[in-house]
C-alpha cells in the first residue's frame, strides 16, 4: 500500500476504520471481484420495482469503489452487466440498464477523481449501444491518469467467450510468428484475456447467498478465494468489503501445496507400503 492511500484511512467511517484497524497490511488483497447479486430481490421485497433496485446498486457501486480507495486496494473489478442478462433479460431492464450505466458514469466520474480511481472495462463493449461506449470511453481517458484504484466493470461480459476471444487472437498471433500451437503456455494464454493487464483477483464476493460463478472470470479465479454473503447488493457497503476481507485474512491459502504448519514428512515415503485392494 502507498503511504498517500495510508493517509486516507482517516476518510473511513468510524465503524470502517474499526474494522480496518483489525486487518494486517501485510495480507491485503489486491485485487477483489464481485459478482454484485440481489437487486430485485432487494426491490421486491419492499414492494418496489426492479430497476429500482438496480438505482439503488448504482450508489453501492460508488460507494464501495470509494471505501475500495481509501483502503488503497488496487484492482476492483465488479460484475456489472453478463453477455446472460443482455440475451436473457427483457429489453426494457436491459434499456434501463444501459441508460443507468451512462447517467452513472455521468454523475461520477468528478467521485472518481476525487479519489483517485482509474476507469476501466473488460468484456464484450464493442457491442454495446454506441452512445454508452461513448460515455465509456470519455470516462475512461478521463480518469486514466489516475494512480488509486482501477475500478473494472465487466460489461456484455462472460468468461467462456472471453477464453474463445483469447484463443482466437492467441491463434492469430501464432499464425504472425510462424510458432506450432504445441508449445502454447498458461502464460500465452494470460496474455490474451482481457485482464491480461492485472493481478488474477485474491478475493472473490458474491452478494445475495447464490453459491454459483455465473461465467465470471473463470481463468482468473483459479486459486481465489470466494466470500458469499446472503446481503443483496443494495445493502452491501464498504464496512461489508471491509468485513469480507478479514474474513480472507482468516484463510489459509496453500496454492495446491502444503500448510506451513505441517512439519517435515518423518517418515521415508518410500518405506510407506500401500495397501492395494
Ligand atoms: C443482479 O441483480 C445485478 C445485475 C443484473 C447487474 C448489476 C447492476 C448494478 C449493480 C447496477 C448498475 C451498475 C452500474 C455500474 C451502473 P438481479 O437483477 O439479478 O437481482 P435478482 O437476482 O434479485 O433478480
Amino acid at each position: 500500500m502507498s503511504s498517500s492511500s495510508i493517509n486516507r484511512i482517516n476518510e473511513l467511517t468510524a465503524e470502517e476504520r474499526a474494522v480496518y484497524a483489525t486487518l494486517k497490511p501485510e495480507q491485503m488483497p489486491q485485487h477483489v471481484a464481485i459478482i454484485m447479486d440481489g437487486n430485485g430481490r432487494w426491490a421486491g421485497r419492499r414492494l418496489l420495482k426492479r430497476f429500482q433496485g438496480h438505482q439503488q446498486g448504482a450508489k453501492c457501486v460508488q460507494l464501495v469503489t470509494e471505501t475500495a480507495s481509501r483502503i488503497g486496494l488496487p484492482w476492483l473489478t465488479l460484475y456489472a452487466f453478463s453477455l446472460e442478462n443482455n440475451l436473457r433479460r427483457p429489453r426494457a431492464e436491459v434499456s434501463f440498464l444501459m441508460r443507468l450505466l451512462r447517467s452513472y458514469l455521468e454523475s461520477n466520474v468528478q467521485r472518481m477523481m476525487d479519489n483517485n480511481v482509474r476507469m476501466k472495462y473488460i468484456g464484450r463493449t464493442h457491442e454495446l449501444p454506441p452512445e454508452v461506449q461513448e460515455k465509456m470511453q470519455w470516462a475512461e481517458e478521463t480518469t486514466a491518469r489516475n494512480t488509486g484504484t482501477t475500478l473494472t466493470l465487466a460489461l456484455n461480459y462472460g468468461a467462456r467467450c472471453e477464453l474463445v476471444d483469447a484463443f482466437r487472437s492467441l491463434s492469430t498471433e501464432l499464425k504472425h510468428k510462424h510458432r506450432s500451437a504445441d508449445h502454447i503456455t498458461e502464460e500465452d494464454i494470460q496474455r490474451h484475456l482481457y485482464t491480461a493487464h492485472m493481478p488474477d483477483p485474491d478475493l472473490l464476493i458474491r452478494t445475495s447467498g447464490e453459491m454459483r460463478i455465473s461465467n465470471f472470470l473463470l481463468w482468473q479465479i483459479a486459486y481465489a478465494e470466494i466470500y458469499v454473503t446472503d446481503m443483496y447488493w443494495p445493502d452491501f457497503r464498504g464496512i461489508h468489503l471491509l468485513q469480507a476481507i478479514s474474513d480472507f485474512q482468516r484463510r489459509e491459502r496453500r496454492y495446491g501445496g502444503l500448510s506451513d504448519s505441517v512439519g517435515e514428512v518423518e517418515e521415508d515415503p518410500d518405506r510407506i507400503r500401500i495397501a492395494a485392494g
